[in-house]
């Protein structure tokens, strides 16, 4: 069985208490904490940045996969490094430059990763397999928490598996968007390894119980 990772989403946590939060839903067993980084241009809301990320680092001992929905993507880079990014994924379209991006996040000392939305093309993976540490599949369209999964992603994450399985690289496959304790086997089944969750967890008081509800659907 491969390692299977969950990423809660603070997108749906409550910010005035934000400390508190990541404290909580590591203490309940989340693997990395998932930092959506939306910049009302990409996509159309406006979350949080560097500063957020450098104020919670010290409350979180598991990576921190933050996720770029920003245009242009470069700039903010070694920003996200310096507050304590683990991880850094963006969205191809949203870059001049994949190969650059993916090397400037590398320089900064991060994992890097791109992300599909559901209407994003494969392609963009044929000649940066090599430069990847993580594939993140979107589920939904980019912008919001607590949207429903959309199931054609399934057939993508399909897709992705039989290309990282060939590479022989180590490459995280992350899906994100509507994923909860109904369908994360499906997304496992596909070829998942790692799940995005935001409102699934943070909507329940009982973070602990939503998480070990998910790991039980993915150890049968
Ligand atoms: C959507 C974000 C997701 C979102 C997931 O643009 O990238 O990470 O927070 O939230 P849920 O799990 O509620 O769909
Ligand atoms: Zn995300």
């Amino acid at each position: 069985m491969p390692t299977y990772r969950i990423a809660p989403s603070i997108l749906s946590a409550d910010f005035a208490r934000l400390g508190e939060e990541v404290r909580n839903v590591v203490a309940a067993g989340a693997d990395f904490i998932h930092f959506d980084v939306m910049d009302n241009h990409y996509v159309p809301n406006l979350t949080i940045g560097p500063l957020v990320c450098e104020a919670i680092r010290p409350h979180v001992q598991v990576p921190i996969d933050v996720h770029l929905m920003v245009k242009p993507v470069d700039r903010i880079i070694p920003d996200f490094a310096k507050a304590g990014a683990n991880l850094i994924t963006f969205h191809p379209e949203a870059s001049e430059h994949i190969d650059r991006s993916l090397q400037l996040i590398r320089d900064n000392g991060c994992k890097a990763g791109l992300v599909f939305n559901p209407g994003t093309p494969l392609h963009y993976l044929d000649h940066v397999m090599d430069k990847l540490d993580m594939v993140l599949i979107m589920s939904v369209n980019p912008g919001f928490g607590g949207q429903s999964f959309i199931p054609e992603a399934l057939k993508k994450i399909a897709e992705v598996r039989r290309r990282i399985d060939e590479s022989g690289r180590d490459i995280l496959l992350e899906v994100d968007g509507g994923i909860k304790i109904e369908n994360i086997a499906a997304a496992a089944r596909a070829g998942a390894d790692t799940f995005v969750a935001g409102s699934a967890i943070f909507g329940k008081p009982d973070y602990k119980a939503v998480i070990d509800a998910m790991r039980a659907e993915l150890a049968q």
